[in-house]
């Protein structure tokens, strides 16, 4: 007889820069951990030496947009098969702050990069992977705006204007829309205790994944 293995779980955090996400990653963490689950806490894009590599030249560097989606894939590819497969096969909750919805809503929709090259592309890089839950923090952008103003010296993405991340938005509303069993959107202009409430329902209700 072999031991049960706990059910594999792939979280995914998503929204405008602005939105307040990163704030909730420790509590999102302690949930799970206090479940006695095994916990992989990553981001995109990075999560591996060659993907925070990539990223650097993907925040910082000037470049055109088939330039920039082949590198965000390809630092994809090497995080899914160094850190995400390997800690799914072992039984583990994956919480990635950022996975594919991001490209996209910010090359797909605020780029305006098309999408069938992008869905090209998901294909190759990921073939059947996909987050199991998604929470989306859903923000005016206008507001994301001011939460950000003077925050930091800001990237190429955050550098961009309103109306880029009003595309952003509707590019993650469109997705949400496309797969509403993975989406939850969560309104991210409530407090953050309230906030907090909305992702523990979200958790609760979540479908662990079937087998490993
Ligand atoms: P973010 O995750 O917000 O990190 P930080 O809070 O440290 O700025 O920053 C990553 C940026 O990369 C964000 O502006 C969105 C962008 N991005 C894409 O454009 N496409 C992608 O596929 C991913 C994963 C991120």
């Amino acid at each position: 007889m072999t031991d049960r293995q706990p059910s594999p779980f792939f979280l995914t955090l998503e929204g405008i820069d602005g939105a307040g996400k990163s704030s909730h990653l420790a509590a999102v963490r302690e949930h799970f951990e206090a479940m006695g689950r095994s916990v992989v806490m990553t981001r995109e894009p990075g999560g591996t030496p060659l993907a925070e590599a990539l990223r650097q030249m993907i925040l910082h560097d000037a470049m055109d947009p088939l330039t920039e989606a082949l590198l965000i894939f390809a630092a994809r590819r090497d995080h899914i098969v160094n850190v995400i497969t390997p800690a799914l096969a072992r039984g583990d909750v994956v919480v990635c702050d950022r996975f594919t919805d991001s490209t996209f809503a910010y090359q797909g929709f605020g780029r305006q990069f098309p999408l069938p090259v992008l869905e090209q592309l998901e294909l190759w890089v990921q073939a059947e992977l996909q987050p199991d839950l998604t929470l989306w923090f859903d923000l005016d952008p206008a507001v994301a705006a001011t939460r950000l103003a003077g925050a930091r010296v800001p990237d190429r993405f955050e550098a961009e204007q309103l109306e880029f991340f009003s595309r952003v938005r509707a590019g993650y509303a469109r997705r949400a829309e496309q797969v509403p069993e993975r989406f939850v959107q969560i309104d991210a202009e409530k407090e953050k205790h309230e906030i907090w409430k909305r992702i523990e329902s979200a958790l609760a209700d979540a479908p662990f994944r079937s087998g490993a």
